[in-house]
């Protein structure tokens, strides 16, 4: 099948040093991520998802863990009703190559990461404007929760989602 797309979901050290360095570019060319300690991060993950098209990387994104104080700063920025601690994964680092987008694949890395996931409750960020995040995470049950709020470096709206 020409246009088959194959996703796959695996702990950072399940990968070789060639396909963690084409996630880690992937994850790069998204923006919006602190580059410093970016690698440790990404292998610090609790799972990774990637999504091939003919064989190439075409999409990728994570089911983080982040640290409670981290977690606890986003849902008060948002000033969500949710308490914090009921959410200990965060979905992110999503980005799908520009020639490769429209195709549903960021729904799919979205699906396969709530797959993974069962029944624990996880959150998302997004930009505020970003219309294809917003519509893939709502389609995997995600709702918007609290008010947008502007990001550590005051550049972006955000807004959380939750599920
Ligand atoms: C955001 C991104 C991951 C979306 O990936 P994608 O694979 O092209 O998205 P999909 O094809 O799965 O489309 C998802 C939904 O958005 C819709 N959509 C696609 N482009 C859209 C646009 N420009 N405006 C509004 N909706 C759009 C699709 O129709 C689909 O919704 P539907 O199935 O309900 O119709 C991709 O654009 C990207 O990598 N952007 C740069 C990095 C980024 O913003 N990452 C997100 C960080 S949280």
């Amino acid at each position: 099948m020409p246009n088959s797309i194959e996703v796959t979901a695996c702990e950072p050290s399940q990968l070789g040093a060639v396909e963690f360095n084409a996630f880690l570019r992937f994850v790069q060319e998204g923006g919006e991520v602190t580059a410093v300690g970016l690698e440790q991060r990404i292998r610090n993950a609790a799972v990774l998802i990637r999504a091939e098209r003919q064989g190439t990387l075409a999409g990728v994104g994570a089911i983080k863990a982040p640290n409670k104080a981290y977690r606890d700063s986003i849902f008060a920025k948002a000033e969500s009703p949710h308490a914090a601690a009921d959410f200990e994964r965060e979905l992110g680092w999503f980005f799908v190559s520009s020639e490769c987008r429209g195709l549903g694949i960021s729904k799919l890395l979205v699906a396969k990461a709530i797959g993974c996931l069962g029944q624990t409750r996880v959150y998302a960020t997004s930009r505020a404007d970003n219309a294809p995040m917003h519509r893939s995470l709502a389609s995997a049950g995600f709702e918007s929760s609290g008010r947008d709020f502007l990001s550590d470096d005051k550049k972006r709206r955000l807004r959380l989602f939750c599920r």
